[in-house]
C-alpha cells in the first residue's frame, strides 16, 4: 500500500470514529452521552431500576415525589437539592419555600450508597437522581425514557435564594410557565407535555389557598372549586399537612391529567388555565385524546429539562454521599 493510500485510509478511519463518537454525544449538552457509564458501572441502571421498584412497593407515592424532585433539582440538575441544611451554616436550597412538600431526597441517598459499593466514586448523585425520576415515570405506567448521562454534582453550596428566584410559585400562570420552559429549550408542545407530570401525586391545601380565596377568577370548573374549598377550608390550621389528589388516578402515569383539566378539574392555577389559553389548548386536547402523543412529547421534554445547563467534564465533583458537599 502506498504512503498516500495509507494516509487516506487512516484519515477515513478517523472521520468514521469521530462520527460514531459525535452520535453518542447529545446535541446541545456537551459532555453528556448515552451509555456514559457502560464501561465503568454497567450495573448502574439495573440498581436504580430495582431500587425504585422496591421503594415504590413500600410507598406507592414514591414515583410522584421522585419526579417532582427532578424538576426542582433541574435548575442545573446538579444534586444541590440533596444537600442537607444542617451540614452548612447557611440557608440551603432545600429550605426555600418553593421546595415545600419535596420528599424522597433520602431515596436518592440510599440508591447512591448501593451504587457506591459497586462502583466507588464513579457515578454522580445528579445522574442517579435523573435515572430515579425516569424509573419513577416508567414504573408508574409512563414511557421508557432514554436519558443521556455524565452530569456532575455541585461542589459549591447553593442557597435558597436561587430556588426562590428560579422555581415557579404555586400560583404561576401560563405566560410565566411558558417563559420558564422556553428558557430551558422546550417547545410549546413540550411545555404543555411536561406539566402532565401532574398526573402523579398530590398538592397541599397551602399551595392552592391563594387560587381559591385571593384570586378566584375562573368561571370554569366552579363546581370543582367548591369541592377544593370543602377539602381546603379558608384559614385552616392544617393547610400545610392536608392534601388533594392531583387527579383521581394519582398513582398511574397516564393522560387522565389532561382529560381532567379539560373537564374543569385542574388543581393548581396552571392546571386550571392550560385548557383555556389559546396557545396551550390545542396540545391539551391532543394529549387528552392520544396518550402516545403525550408520552412522546413528555419524553423529549424530560430529556431537555434534565440536560439544560448541567455541569459536565471537569466541572463540579462526584460526591461520596449526596447530602453533603464532599
Ligand atoms: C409551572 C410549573 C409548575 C408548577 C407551578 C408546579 C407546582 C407544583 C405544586 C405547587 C405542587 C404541589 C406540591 C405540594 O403541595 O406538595 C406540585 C406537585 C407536583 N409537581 Fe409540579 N409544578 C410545575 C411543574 C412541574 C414539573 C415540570 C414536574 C415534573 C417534571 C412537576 C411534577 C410534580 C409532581 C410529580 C407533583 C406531585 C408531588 C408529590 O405528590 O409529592 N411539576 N407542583
Amino acid at each position: 500500500m502506498s504512503r498516500m493510500h495509507m494516509i487516506k485510509v487512516v484519515g477515513a478511519l478517523v472521520l468514521v470514529l469521530a462520527y460514531i463518537c459525535s452520535n453518542d454525544q447529545v446535541e446541545g449538552s456537551e459532555g453528556l452521552s448515552y451509555g456514559f457509564y457502560d464501561k465503568v458501572c454497567p450495573q448502574l441502571e439495573g440498581i436504580v431500576r430495582s431500587g425504585v421498584q422496591s421503594m415504590s412497593l413500600t410507598d406507592p407515592t414514591t414515583p410522584a415525589a421522585l419526579l417532582r424532585l427532578m424538576f426542582h433539582d433541574c435548575q442545573g440538575c446538579d444534586a444541590s437539592i440533596l444537600v442537607d441544611s444542617e451540614s452548612n451554616n447557611y440557608k440551603s436550597e432545600i429550605r426555600s419555600s418553593r421546595n415545600m412538600g419535596i420528599r424522597k431526597r433520602e431515596a436518592v441517598n440510599l440508591l447512591k450508597s448501593v451504587v457506591e459499593v459497586q462502583c466507588p466514586q464513579r457515578v454522580s448523585c445528579a445522574d442517579i437522581l435523573i435515572l430515579a425520576a425516569r424509573e419513577a415515570v416508567f414504573s408508574s405506567g409512563g414511557p421508557r425514557i432514554d436519558v443521556p448521562l455524565g452530569r456532575r454534582d455541585s461542589s459549591n453550596p447553593t442557597n435558597s435564594a436561587l430556588a426562590d428566584s428560579s422555581l415557579p410559585p404555586s400560583n404561576v400562570g401560563v405566560d410565566d410557565m411558558l417563559r420558564l420552559f422556553e428558557q430551558k429549550g422546550l417547545s410549546l408542545e413540550e411545555s404543555v407535555a411536561i406539566i402532565g407530570a401532574h398526573t402523579l401525586g398530590v398538592t397541599h391545601c397551602f399551595n392552592i389557598e391563594s387560587r381559591l380565596y385571593d384570586d378566584p377568577k375562573s368561571e370554569h370548573g366552579r363546581a370543582f372549586e367548591m369541592y377544593l374549598k370543602l377539602r381546603c377550608p379558608q384559614g385552616s390550621l392544617t393547610s400545610n399537612i392536608s392534601v388533594v389528589l392531583n387527579e383521581p388516578t394519582t398513582l398511574t402515569f397516564d393522560n387522565h391529567y389532561f382529560i381532567n383539566t379539560i373537564n374543569g378539574r385542574g388543581v393548581l392555577t396552571i392546571d386550571a388555565e392550560i385548557p383555556f389559553d389559546p396557545r396551550t389548548v390545542p396540545f391539551v386536547q391532543r394529549f387528552a385524546a392520544d396518550q402516545d402523543a403525550f408520552f412522546q412529547a413528555f419524553s423529549s421534554a424530560f430529556v431537555k429539562l434534565s440536560t439544560s445547563g448541567v455541569l459536565t467534564g471537569s466541572q463540579g465533583i462526584i460526591r461520596r454521599s449526596c447530602n453533603a458537599l464532599n
